[in-house]
């Protein structure tokens, strides 16, 4: 029987050394992937700027794989920060967002030497204000703006419709304040505006959209200011998804943009995007041990040693996964089957009406394309233990994150 190999490593050996389930990432696809968006977002025009958007999945070992190729990274909360300055990730490349920043995690950023921020809203700028002048520290800001871009993507994950919680109009009294506030204040400094209009997009015409606004806007300064585009380049779950691929996006990307700017005579002083999703989901793997079958009157279901607790994005937004028999790879698909996890919920369902070959107990099943937003959105949930992640490359492997012991799952308990 053919067997599945990620990095050049058997599935097999995989899990034998680092247990099920398991993430696996083929570093090498990472590293094409993030060698592709560095050759691609290229300007002769202005200076650019990637950052990863940590939340898709961060580790203080993808932290310094992607400051190995130069890449900034962007965090939205204290504990993404923190393993960011674990990592050698230098400070002035991290962009610090989210709208609800405590004032905790503004003071880290300030202790940290951290000199980008992404401000999301009036009160946050009112307390950047007062504690650049505490502190007597410069800040740069960008200001999230809210162009009301509507993106097609499923409902949960899109963020810039007119009432998100997310950023600014240009137009509100609330954003005038804004500039007036840091206009009075010492050390805030106008870095640029930024905009993220959804997750797991495909069309182009929804980016363009964007830009044309964020032109428009920028038209009203003097100075050239940084302009972010956010991040959202969707990616191939299942042969239903059909990405452009980073390259022709990115040029897609700048064309338009180059036209935009030319049309309006301006230039940009730097522009930045955050990629997360298309950076690391396709090189993710989840490879499981296959349990029990199980056959009802319409179904037949494989059930595997994993489920919401590695992977809730099939539970929380209906998201589509493909997979295989990793150690059957060329065995014939004769069961149509429904691949469920173990956890105490009906709504713990992996993949739905699948073709696979019929398994025994103790086959391994891989899960294609779990790198974004797996593990990082990973649970406990029925005291599992999180599986360990381990990047392969060229026959070897390098444990990223170790798996957790029933030890880790008590260690906060006082009683
Ligand atoms: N920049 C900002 C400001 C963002 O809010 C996000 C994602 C990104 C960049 C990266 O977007 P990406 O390139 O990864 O699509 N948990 C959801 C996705 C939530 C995305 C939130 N923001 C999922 O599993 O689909």
């Amino acid at each position: 029987m053919t067997e599945l190999h990620i990095g050049g490593v058997a599935a097999s050996q995989l899990v034998a050394q680092y247990g099920s389930p398991l993430y696996v990432y083929d570093q090498q696809q990472l590293e094409t992937n993030l060698q592709a968006y560095k050759q691609a977002f290229q300007s002769d025009r202005f200076p650019t700027k990637i950052l990863y958007a940590s939340k898709a999945f961060q580790t203080v070992g993808m932290m310094n794989l992607v400051n190995q190729y130069g890449f900034g990274v962007d965090v939205v909360s204290a504990g993404e920060l923190y393993t960011a300055l674990q990592s050698d990730v230098p400070v002035d490349h991290i962009y610090f967002h989210g709208n609800n920043k405590s004032t905790e995690e503004l003071k880290m950023a300030f202790e940290s030497g951290m000199q980008h921020i992404v401000c999301d809203n009036l009160m946050e700028l009112t307390e950047l204000s007062q504690l650049a002048n505490d502190y007597k520290q410069p800040m740069q800001i960008m200001f999230r703006l809210n162009v009301g871009i509507e993106a097609h993507t499923h409902e949960y994950i899109v963020t810039t419709h007119i009432d998100s919680k997310f950023g600014m109009a240009y137009d509100s009294s609330d954003f005038k304040a804004c500039l007036e506030l840091l206009n009075d204040n010492d050390y805030l400094e106008l870095e640029g505006f930024h905009v993220h209009i959804g997750s797991q997009i495909f069309e182009m015409d929804a980016w363009y959209a964007a830009i044309d606004k964020m032109v428009s806007y920028l038209n009203d300064f003097d100075q050239p200011l940084t302009l972010n585009l956010g991040g959202g380049f969707g990616v191939r779950y299942t042969e239903d998804d059909k990405p452009l691929g980073i390259e022709e996006t990115m040029n897609q990307l700048l064309r338009y943009l180059d036209q935009s700017l030319t049309a309006a005579d301006l230039t940009v002083k730097e522009l930045i995007i955050e990629p997360g999703r298309s950076l690391v989901a396709e090189a993710g793997y989840t490879l499981y041990e296959i349990g029990y079958q199980k056959q009802t009157p319409n179904k037949t279901y494989y059930f595997v040693d994993g489920g919401m607790a590695d992977n809730i994005r099939p539970s929380l937004y209906q998201a589509k996964y493909s997979c295989d028999v990793a150690n059957k790879m060329d065995a014939e698909k004769t069961e149509h089957v429904t691949v469920a996890g173990k956890y105490c919920e009906s709504g713990d369902v992996l993949i739905q009406d699948v073709a696979l070959p019929k398994v025994e107990k103790g086959d391994l099943l891989v899960v294609y394309a779990t790198g974004a937003y797996g593990y990082s959105m990973s649970s406990n949930y029925n005291r599992s233990l999180t599986p360990a992640v381990v990047f392969a490359k060229d026959g070897q492997t390098t444990e990223i994150v170790k798996r957790q012991t029933y030890l880790d799952l008590l260690r906060n308990d006082l009683k």
